[in-house]
């Protein structure tokens, strides 16, 4: 018989386990450790050739073991003979290297795809890929979610707030235009340039945003914290006094948070594609939503 199943990944407890909640899917035993020399383990149990798995794994860092543990969980699902493979994949790492930006560098995004694609899986949904190139590495078989609706219902619902909400560079412009259509609020727009070598970020203003306004700046991925610090610091010296931050992947790595505390935002407010100390809302609706679909 077809059963439904769902296999989640170590690096999406939280989130797995409220797919599982909402779609009330059968949840499958993984054995996972790491050996004493770094090496993973993963065994997996209740699993059957005509089964329908589901397998949500984020590749939030550490990246390349997240990689490894979901190859690991595709191989033994390949080795068993499943046919139908859902992978859902929460956050996509390695999606902002997804071209040369200087001659020699590795496409490290498409690098991903090949390797994820030398094992059999029907279908690919990544939640707010970075960019459109980084899934159609994967062709037809890949799909993004949206989480304009957690996001929206995150900012309405729970945070009742009449933000003018800010993207910090041009890549988010749409997204913030979108989110603040839906919301009736007003929006804006800083310019950001990197150089490419150092990462370092400058930033201007685009659009003048009055300085009265509670203002949320809003971003798909928040990693080093330089671009949120940097959007902060100008919005400051425009006379912003309150500044929230809400972004879907917050990886957070180093010293980001106090970066962007220091900076002068206030509340830092992330979804659960990253699982980590800011996770404040769900993916999960639109992850059930797009799976419905599906099975
Ligand atoms: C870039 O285009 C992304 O949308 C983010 O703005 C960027 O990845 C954030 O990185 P960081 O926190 O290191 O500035």
């Amino acid at each position: 018989m077809n059963t439904l199943k769902l296999l989640i990944g170590p690096s999406s407890n939280i989130l797995g386990n409220r797919v599982s909640e909402l779609m009330g899917i059968e949840k499958v035993n993984l054995t996972y450790k790491i050996f004493p020399d770094g090496e993973s383990y993963v065994k997996i149990d209740g699993i059957k050739k005509e089964d329908l798995v589901v397998l949500v794994n984020s590749l939030s860092p550490p990246q390349d073991r997240n990689l490894f543990v979901l190859l690991q969980m595709l191989s033994v699902l390949n080795d068993i003979g499943v046919k139908e493979i859902i992978l859902v994949i929460p956050y996509l790492a390695y999606a902002r290297q997804d071209k040369m930006f200087l001659p020699g560098e590795a496409i490290s995004s498409r690098i991903v795809s090949k390797v994820l694609s030398s094992f059999y899986f029907k279908k690919i949904f990544v939640v707010e890929p970075h960019s459109t190139e980084s899934i159609s590495f994967f062709g037809e078989k890949a799909e993004s979610i949206s989480a304009t609706n957690s996001v929206l219902y995150f900012i309405k619902e729970v945070l009742k707030k009449n933000y003018v909400v800010v993207a910090p560079d041009e890549g988010r412009l749409n997204k913030v235009a979108e989110i603040s259509k839906l919301l009736g609020s007003d929006y804006g727009w800083l310019t950001k340039s990197r150089n490419k070598y150092s990462g370092e970020v400058k930033s201007k203003i685009g659009k003048a945003i009055n300085s009265n306004s509670e203002v949320l700046l809003f971003d798909d991925i928040v990693s080093t914290g330089g671009t949120i610090s940097e959007a902060a610091k100008i919005l400051k010296t425009e006379g912003v006094k309150d500044i929230d931050l809400v972004c879907i992947h917050g990886l957070f790595v180093g010293n980001a948070e106090e970066r962007i505390k220091e900076a002068g935002v206030r509340n830092i407010f992330c979804s659960d594609t990253v699982e980590g100390k800011f996770t404040s809302f769900s993916v999960s609706r639109e992850i059930v939503e797009k799976l419905r679909q599906m099975v």
